[in-house]
């Protein structure tokens, strides 16, 4: 790939997501000679700070967060030389007329053609004016080198999503706009497509006709934090299901694409989520269980209930835990169920895929019970295994399941970059494989509208409170049945 020099601009430097993640992974990413040779990265926000403090700031990120510890104090000082504050308000215009001064004059430097990139690490409100912004300056008008990242709430329903696509698809082209989903950046995730389609023995078993039904859980110890305000008015469907869970969905059920190219990838993953079956509000009520966290012990801490953390309403009907049984309603997964689980307060932080398959058709052994299963372990384990039985050694013919397991620890020696690392690179380098694309989104919209909407007609309906530190309420437990007892939990 050939490398320009690119300008990054971040809006939103004072946030979170800029502190723990963009700036490590951007960090990483020059310590490894991943950067262009000429960048220089923007960081614009309305408090005033000045420049040291800033990189001061920056830099304790880096030594709190990134995934080597503690910047090397030369190396940050190479980077922090161009890593700039530019105080500004998102809704003045004067902001965008002294970023554009600033990209002009590294231009200057660079002395020929550069990439520039623009990250929305802001509230949703100000997506929309910061976008007429770039486009009223010219500052993001190169088809082929200029981008936006957008992060996720992407809209809060399918008409706003509509609106926003429509809205961006007005000032930039489709090729221009990157939406970000950090599950797709995280290196498990990226290896279930090289499992599924690199290795022949998986894939044509990959079907209705000898998977019974897959799990999909992505559960949290965290709570909801200090992310109260923004939560409150999203919950778990919003926050979590509509994207991360469902983009897994159709990673692990979408046919394989002609060519590992960015636009099959994603017309691929778009199909399959168009077949995502809807439900009337009276099946929403049969599948789908949400819950919400009461006060409850973890790990000897005493949490508190979610009505009760910091912004929340103390008499929210917020929920911070769904499952979900969805059906794909395509040749291959016809009458199977995708088991999708999310939520806060849970006993342990744990993503995986559960692949079960049928029993075996004909039993000769007694103690045939357990089906074979696939475990896709994406945190804080990365890992795949393989559950099968297997006689016990001794006299008997006598049947126990036993697992034979890929770790990355062991297999291995390269270091795991963090998702944002990855994806950070994939924009430098103008590859969209690992994001959104408007139509997909709007496909994952459609998936959980019926849901929001029965929600929203029956508000108080079948909300299920569970104690903080449980696996969530029963009725996510028997959602499962017939098809399985419980939902997989990591040792
Ligand atoms: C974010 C959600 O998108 O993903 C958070 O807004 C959630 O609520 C987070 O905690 C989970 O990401 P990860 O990478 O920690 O599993």
């Amino acid at each position: 790939v050939k490398k320009y020099p690119a300008a990054i601009t971040i809006f939103g430097a004072k946030g979170d997501l800029t502190k723990r993640k963009l700036i490590p992974a951007l960090y990483n990413l020059f310590i490894d000679n991943h950067l262009p040779t000429a960048f220089n990265i923007i960081c614009v926000d309305f408090l005033e700070v000045n420049q040291d403090e800033f990189r001061q700031d920056m830099l304790s990120g880096v030594n709190e967060f990134s995934r080597n510890g503690a910047a090397e104090i030369e190396k940050w000082n190479e980077f922090a030389a161009r890593l700039f504050y530019l105080q500004g308000d998102f809704l003045k215009n004067e902001t965008y007329g002294n970023l554009n001064e600033k990209i002009k004059s590294f231009e200057k430097e660079a002395g020929q053609t550069i990439s520039r990139v623009f990250y929305f690490a802001v509230a949703p409100r100000f997506i929309e004016t910061i976008s007429d912004a770039l486009y009223q300056h010219n500052l993001c008008n190169k088809e082929n080198l200029d981008r936006i990242v957008v992060e996720k709430p992407f809209g809060t329903d399918l008409e706003t999503a509509k609106k926003l696509n429509r809205f961006l698809g007005k000032r930039f082209s489709e090729k221009q706009i990157y939406r970000i989903d950090h599950y797709l950046g995280k290196e498990a995730v990226q290896n279930i497509m090289a499992f599924r389609f690199a290795n022949y023995v998986f894939e044509p078993l990959w079907n209705k006709k000898y998977i019974d039904h897959i799990q999909i859980s992505v559960s949290e110890q965290v709570g909801v934090g200090k992310r109260g305000g923004y939560y409150d008015s999203s919950g778990a469907l919003r926050d979590m299901i509509q994207n991360h869970l469902l983009q897994l969905l159709c990673i692990v059920g979408m046919e394989c694409p002609g060519a590992y190219k960015s636009e099959q990838i994603r017309d691929a993953k778009t199909k399959v989520m168009k077949s995502v079956r809807p439900y009337t509000n009276a099946e929403v009520f049969k599948n789908v269980v949400r819950g919400q966290y009461t006060a409850g012990m973890i790990n000897d801490d005493l949490r508190p209930a979610y009505r009760q953390e910091e912004h929340v309403s103390s008499s929210s009907l917020t929920e911070t835990f769904v499952a979900a049984k969805l059906f794909i309603d395509n040749k291959r997964w016809e009458g199977v169920p995708f088991f999708l689980r999310t939520g806060k307060s849970m006993p342990a932080q744990s993503s995986v895929v559960v692949v079960q398959f049928k029993d075996s058709p004909h039993k000769i052994f007694r103690d045939d019970i357990v089906p074979n299963r696939l475990i896709i372990s994406i945190q804080p384990e990365l890992e795949i295994s393989l559950l099968f039985e297997s006689k016990v050694p001794g006299l008997q013919m006598k049947l126990k399941p036993v697992e034979m397991d890929f770790t990355y620890k062991e297999s291995y020696t390269e270091t795991i970059p963090e998702a944002y690392e990855a994806l950070l690179l994939d924009v430098l380098h103008g590859d969209a494989t690992l994001f959104m694309r408007a139509d997909q989104i709007e496909a994952a919209w459609k998936v959980v509208m019926p849901i929001l909407d029965a929600w929203k007609k029956y508000p108080q309906k079948d909300l299920n409170m569970y104690k903080a530190g449980s696996c969530g309420p029963d009725a996510a437990q028997k959602l499962l049945k017939p098809y399985a007892k419980e939902w997989f939990e990591l040792p």
